[in-house]
């Protein structure tokens, strides 16, 4: 309709305060979790080799970093547990004792930071010998509705620990109804579910399996559980399935292969979206930093925008951290 010269959309970049005045989407410290990996002990800090920057660490030492983030305006943690090898088996039975290490830290946790939201993972593979999310029959085929029974005493023991944010992570179906009938049961009617309902088996999950230390257990693939990547019908279908069940919130993840199921679900529901840039995410852009062909800050600020844009309100991010130190 209008055409050069009476339009010159340059005029609208000209200078950093139009360009800044102009912007649809920004990324804010109240958007962004941050993962972390919790190891038992005390002073023990471990790098991650596949995950250069992050750190495996203990809760005390984890204490230190966040007297430090919160003033920055760090407003939610994801916390998963690292369990040593002698504590795992075939059905996670540890994720199940009331003073594991996940419920001691989030229990910690929130006595020191009332104010800090805590979102705890809900699957077994933190915990099995094989590292799989659930039980799994003599085919290697994981059980449905056994691993549901155990994921909902999982989730009741972190909701009780004080979790403010259950997440199941499994991708079983029918667990989101089950979890949530369970905290009605237990009057429990204020703690969040945040389901992860889109969960693409992906490559992408990598350095996260190296930074829990299952990688080397893991027995085969997720396939029958987690999403087959060239589906995105199937999303809409998980995403509605998971919010009649209950869910407060629906992850999508990864997030950066995946923009257009986050913009889909976006355009279709109207639950608060969180996407989930996940560890291979990161190692992929740390690399890309390292080699020098653009400033770190900006490939982290690039990603982050995109997800917004793609129409998510959360992202749960390992540059949460550091997004925060720049920002600042
Ligand atoms: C497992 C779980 C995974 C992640 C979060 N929860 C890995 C998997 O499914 O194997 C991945 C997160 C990441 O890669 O950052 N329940």
């Amino acid at each position: 309709m209008f055409n050069y010269p009476l339009h010159r959309p340059r005029r609208l970049r000209q200078n950093a305060t139009i360009r800044t005045m102009m912007r649809e989407y920004s990324v804010t410290a109240n958007d962004l979790i941050m993962p972390y990996f919790i190891l038992e002990g005390k002073n023990k800090r471990e790098p991650i080799t596949s995950m250069p920057q992050i750190e495996r660490l203990s809760v005390d030492l984890l204490i230190t970093e966040l007297h430090e983030l919160i003033p920055l305006g760090l407003k939610a943690i994801a916390l998963f547990p690292i369990t040593p090898l002698n504590l795992k088996d075939d059905t996670g039975s540890y994720a199940l004792k009331k003073d594991n290490l996940i419920c001691r830290t989030i229990t910690q946790l929130k006595n020191l930071f009332p104010n800090l939201l805590i979102v705890a993972d809900v699957a077994l593979d933190p915990y099995t010998s094989h590292g799989h999310d659930g039980i799994l029959d003599n085919t290697g085929y994981m059980h449905n509705d056994q691993t549901v029974d155990i994921l909902v005493q999982q989730s009741l023991n972190q909701m009780q620990a004080g979790a403010d944010i259950i997440a199941p992570s499994d991708m079983c179906d029918g667990r989101v109804k089950a979890i949530r009938n369970a905290f009605e049961n237990y009057n429990a009617v204020n703690t969040l579910i945040m389901a992860y309902s889109v969960k693409y088996a992906s490559g992408l999950y990598g350095p996260f399996r190296d930074a829990i230390c299952s990688s080397g257990q893991l027995i085969g693939d997720k396939k029958t559980y987690q999403m087959d990547y060239a589906n995105k019908t199937e999303a809409l279908n998980e995403v509605n399935l998971d919010i009649q069940e209950g869910a407060d919130i629906i992850i999508i993840k990864p997030a950066m292969m995946y923009l257009d199921i986050i913009r889909q679900t976006a355009d279709n529901c109207s639950v608060p979206i969180c996407a989930y840039q996940v560890s291979g995410e990161y190692a992929m852009i740390d690399f890309a930093a390292q080699s020098n062909f653009a400033p770190r800050q900006d490939l982290i600020l690039e990603s982050l925008t995109a997800f917004k844009r793609a129409g998510c309100q959360l992202i749960l991010s390992y540059f949460t951290k550091e997004f925060l130190k720049f920002n600042n």
